[in-house]
């Protein structure tokens, strides 16, 4: 049994009454129909352009949103039906959110070690007397001074502040971090840092993560699994190496081949530039939803929806939404290679 188990999850936003379209017609399909699930200890990449619905999937499974359809389970327990004290535990303890911009999530007029102990008071885990400590052993734990506890915002910089953020997860000791972005906002100096305490967390924690970036190049080294999105919808999920290896959607190939990198001599890489941006979420394509910029598109693409299956000859697990999904995952598209004969 997985820890966390989404099924059929939709939301859908009203829309607002624009220039062009009169409010109350076609919903925006922010996530439409999703199958997600997180086991025990495992850190899960959910990758996506943006507006593709991550952050919304990110605030429905910390129930700071309900969805419109479908399922939230967690320890095989559905969440809308728990007592109200269950699912606060749930959603107050176990699940932890770290959030894009560390300025906005944090009180600019409590101290950061306020900040941090706020959850340890709400849910009363320890002594009075004993907070205090505990909030510098949290503060030492992300590589914060704790000296440093009774200090403000404004007085750190966006890495440590994005540590303080870590810490107040990490004080309600929760079982899954949902971490949106958490370095998008970040100095590309010190993304590198927070990413590895991120890692070394969930080592030493036995943490299960939804770590969330826009591009394949940060979850790499994060993940156990890959789930990419495209409008709402999982168009593939598997385990990191089937993913990165055998790519069974044309977008997580264009996404592959988006990872800037040099090639080394001998190496090639046949990119896929990915033109425009998606489709509106409110009028999503007819067919495939990503037909429309799809490299490998054939006429059927335009009419026939194609759903998420595991991929022939892969492992189980490994599942894509894509009618040519068996010759995608055996191309090389997107994906360095090694050329035998270096003057070709
Ligand atoms: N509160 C809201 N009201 C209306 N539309 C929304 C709302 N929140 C998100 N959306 C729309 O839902 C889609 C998905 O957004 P979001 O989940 O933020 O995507 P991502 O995090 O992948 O960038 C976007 O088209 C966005 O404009
Ligand atoms: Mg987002």
């Amino acid at each position: 049994m997985s820890l966390l188990e989404l099924e059929g999850v939709r939301r859908h936003y009203r829309q607002k009454h624009t220039m062009f379209a009169k409010a109350g017609h076609s919903p925006v399909r922010a996530v439409d129909g999703v199958d997600f699930h997180v086991d025990e200890s495992e850190t899960v990449g959910l990758v996506g352009e943006s507006g593709c619905g991550k952050s919304t999937l990110a605030r429905i499974i910390c129930g700071l949103e309900a969805p419109s359809e479908g399922a939230v389970r967690w320890d095989g327990a559905e969440v809308a039906a728990m007592r109200p004290a269950d699912r606060a535990r749930v959603l107050h303890r176990e699940v932890q959110m770290v959030f894009q911009d560390p300025h906005a999530s944090l009180d600019p007029r409590r101290s950061i070690g306020q900040s941090v102990a706020e959850g340890i008071e709400t849910h009363r885990l320890l002594p009075g007397n004993r907070i205090a400590g505990r909030v510098q052993d949290l503060l030492a734990q992300v590589g914060l001074n704790p000296d440093h506890a009774d200090r403000y915002p404004h007085e750190f910089s966006g890495g440590q502040l994005q540590r303080v953020g870590i810490a107040r997860a990490l004080a309600v000791e929760p079982r899954l971090l949902v971490c949106d972005e958490p370095v998008s906002a970040l100095d590309i100096s010190v993304r590198a840092q927070v990413l590895n305490l991120l890692n070394r967390l969930k080592r030493e924690l036995g943490l299960s993560m939804v770590f969330i970036a826009h591009d394949l190049d940060v979850v790499q080294h994060m993940s156990d699994r890959i789930v990419t999105m495209y409008l709402g919808k999982v168009v593939e999920d598997g385990d990191c190496d089937d993913v990165y290896e055998r790519t069974g959607h044309p977008y997580t190939r264009a996404l592959l081949s988006a990872i800037p990198r040099k090639l080394a001599p001998g190496e090639r890489l046949e990119r896929v530039v990915l033109e425009g941006d998606p489709p509106s979420p409110i009028d999503p394509p007819a067919g495939c939803p990503f037909h429309t910029r799809c490299y490998a598109a054939i006429d059927r693409c335009a009419t026939d929806v194609p759903v998420l299956r595991p991929i022939p000859g892969e492992p189980a697990r490994h599942r894509a939404s894509c009618h040519l999904a068996d010759e995608i995952s055996r191309s090389r598209v997107g994906q360095v290679q090694t050329v035998a004969d270096p003057s070709f």
